[in-house]
């Protein structure tokens, strides 16, 4: 069945060139076994039963294929070693090793440089005691804010969005509910959580006059471009601690909004006693503000840093925020702190006894 040539076999059934290799006996009958499988007896699915056949003939040596044959086959070529990567031993690359050993040298020296100097900063502000500052002339925190306004939002967009702020004041704010007054409102940076639908009207109240000019575009409300709050929104510039402009709102709000408001006061308790009185019995104040933290060596820190900071921000970030919260005799509904800011982000919800009636007026 099969025939020697001169550089392989052909099979005589088929008269295909079988490869040249080593044993050509084995593919020799593999072939036949595979593409002449009836004619040895093996069932096929189409056709008559095969006929066995009776005897095979031998394959021919390459002596039988004559002198030629012999002559030429000279069996398969050499093989060429395959290029693996584990023959790739470091020896064979000694620059590389080099390299690589040389960035993990200097990359390693320079992490444990600035940790060691950040753990050696941080041990001296959270084991030094925080300056005595209660000589130091009053910070007027409205002009800070007056000058930081144009660039108020840039600065702190980015540190919003990584330590959570962003998820936050948008979980806070769609409570908002009926008439809403948003106290410290600054640029409006919660302008965009509110549920219009939900909201009758919207009172905004700052008293830093260059803070409330940004917020009031982000409300385009006057010119016609936002329908929805149409004239169901109103901007006061005034210091909500101050009588006479609670006096100027002449209401009490359903849900009264603040958002880290409680920092950027002379007087936290002062605030937090304003926004009781104006807010309605059995109505809400949602706050989101930033204070201490859950360790006490960051506290250090912020303690010391906290005048330094205060004058270029604005913003007192180490107060207790839990304690003026509960000074206010406010029902707690929910407070919580974040791990993501190491627990410096305050999300608290509070509620009005219903027996208590108009704070506003009488604390006015
Ligand atoms: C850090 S900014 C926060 C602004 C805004 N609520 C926010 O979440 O981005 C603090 C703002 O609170 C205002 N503020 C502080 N105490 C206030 C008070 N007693 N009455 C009105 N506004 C006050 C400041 O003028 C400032 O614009």
């Amino acid at each position: 069945m099969i025939q020697a040539k001169s550089a392989g076999f052909i099979c005589s059934q088929c008269a295909r060139q079988l490869p040249k290799v080593k044993r050509p006996g084995v593919i020799a009958s593999s072939h036949v076994q595979f593409r002449h499988a009836s004619r040895l007896g093996r069932r096929t699915t189409k056709g008559p039963p095969p006929q066995r056949l009776a005897a095979q003939q031998p394959l021919p040596t390459a002596e039988q294929a004559g002198p030629r044959a012999k002559q030429e086959y000279a069996g398969p070529p050499p093989r060429q070693p395959s290029y693996d990567w584990k023959d790739d031993t470091p020896a064979d690359r000694p620059w590389a090793t080099t390299f690589t050993n040389t960035v993990w040298i200097v990359s390693g020296t320079v992490f444990s440089l600035l940790l060691g100097l950040y753990g050696t900063q941080y041990y001296i502000s959270a084991t030094q005691p925080a300056p005595d500052t209660s000589n130091a002339p009053p910070i007027n925190l409205t002009a800070v804010y007056d000058e930081y306004a144009p660039h108020f939002d840039q600065d702190v967009d980015r540190t919003e969005y990584w330590n959570g702020i962003m998820t936050l004041r948008s979980r806070l704010v769609k409570q908002a509910r009926g008439h809403v007054l948003e106290s410290a409102a600054g640029t409006g940076r919660n302008a965009e959580y509110y549920l219009s639908g939900r909201v009758k009207t919207l009172t905004v109240v700052d008293k830093s006059s260059g803070m409330l000019g940004v917020a009031e575009k982000k409300w385009p409300h006057d010119r016609g471009e936002n329908e929805d709050w149409n004239g169901r929104i109103r901007f006061v510039v005034g210091d909500i601690e101050d009588a006479s402009t609670r006096a100027h709102l002449s209401q009490q709000f359903d849900t009264v909004v603040q958002t880290l408001g409680l920092c950027s006061t002379d007087d936290p308790d002062a605030l937090m006693r304003a926004l009781t009185g104006l807010v309605k019995p059995g109505g809400k104040i949602l706050l989101l503000e930033h204070g201490q933290s859950y360790f006490d060596g960051l506290n250090r820190m912020l303690d010391r840093s906290a005048r330094e900071h205060a004058a270029k921000h604005g913003c007192w970030w180490n107060r207790d925020i839990g304690a003026i919260v509960e000074k206010s005799g406010m029902e707690i509904v929910e407070m919580k702190r974040t791990w993501r800011s190491a627990g410096t982000n305050w999300y608290v919800v509070l509620r009005k006894p219903q027996g208590e009636q108009k704070e506003a007026s009488s604390s006015r």
